[in-house]
């Protein structure tokens, strides 16, 4: 996807969150944002996804801009087009690895079991499909978020610290099962991450600051 990011501004009453933030991402770019705790990467990230509104400013997903757009429009570009992970997995308890994963497709009425099975197996996944969440590892739980994130070949994964709940072992293995899922569709990737040997293998790390990106 062609991410467009312009001048975006957002206040929480009176107090700005940030403010001039302008970026691009380029179809199949992969760019890592840093910055300190409560600077509004979580913020951006909600927006970049029309999930949040701003103040002022411009978000334009591939030419479309998000602010002209209603919530069930937005809603539904975000069902054709992005792919979020968060750092807490956000499994559905009461359905079982190859539910979960295969929600985005049920959405677009397009339910698709091998294409789920295809997608566990990319993570490493590929016999616990009848596996209830409350029976997987941490680990396991995120490779569960990143298939279902990527499932519907979204054009643009966002993940904000998804791997901020994992040991460092496990969330090398995460990262790896991101990146290279990423890569080899030719999927944006925009993520939020404390992680150095994370953000090292980005295209471009931004930093976010209170007036800006640089
Ligand atoms: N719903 C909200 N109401 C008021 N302030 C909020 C709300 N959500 C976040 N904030 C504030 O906005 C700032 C940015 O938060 P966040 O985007 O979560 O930062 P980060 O992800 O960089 O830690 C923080 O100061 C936070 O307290
Ligand atoms: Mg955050």
């Amino acid at each position: 996807m062609n991410l467009r990011i312009r001048q975006l501004t957002k206040h929480y009453g009176t107090t700005a969150v940030f403010a001039n933030v302008s970026l691009d991402v380029s179809p199949g770019e992969f760019v890592a944002i840093v910055g300190e705790s409560g600077v509004g990467k979580s913020t951006l990230l909600n927006c970049m996804a029309g999930l949040d509104h701003w103040d002022s400013g411009t978000v334009q997903c591939d030419g479309v801009d998000l602010g002209l757009l209603g919530d069930d429009a937005r809603a539904l570009l975000r069902r054709q087009k992005v792919g979020f992970v968060f750092q807490a997995f956000h499994v559905l308890p009461h359905l079982d690895v190859a539910q979960n994963v295969g929600l985005p497709l049920l959405l677009q009425s397009a339910p698709d079991p091998a294409r789920v099975q295809a997608m566990l197996d990319a993570v490493g996944l590929g016999e616990l499909g009848a596996r209830l969440p409350q029976q997987l590892s941490g680990g396991q739980l995120q490779r569960v978020a990143i298939a279902r994130a990527l499932v519907h070949r979204p054009t643009l994964l966002l993940a904000d610290e998804p791997t901020g709940n994992l040991d460092p072992t496990t969330a090398a293995l995460v990262m790896e099962a991101l990146i290279s899922q990423t890569r080899t569709h030719g999927t944006s990737l925009v993520l939020v991450t404390h992680s150095h040997t994370a953000a090292d293998r980005a295209d471009r790390v931004l930093h976010l600051h209170a007036d800006g990106v640089r």
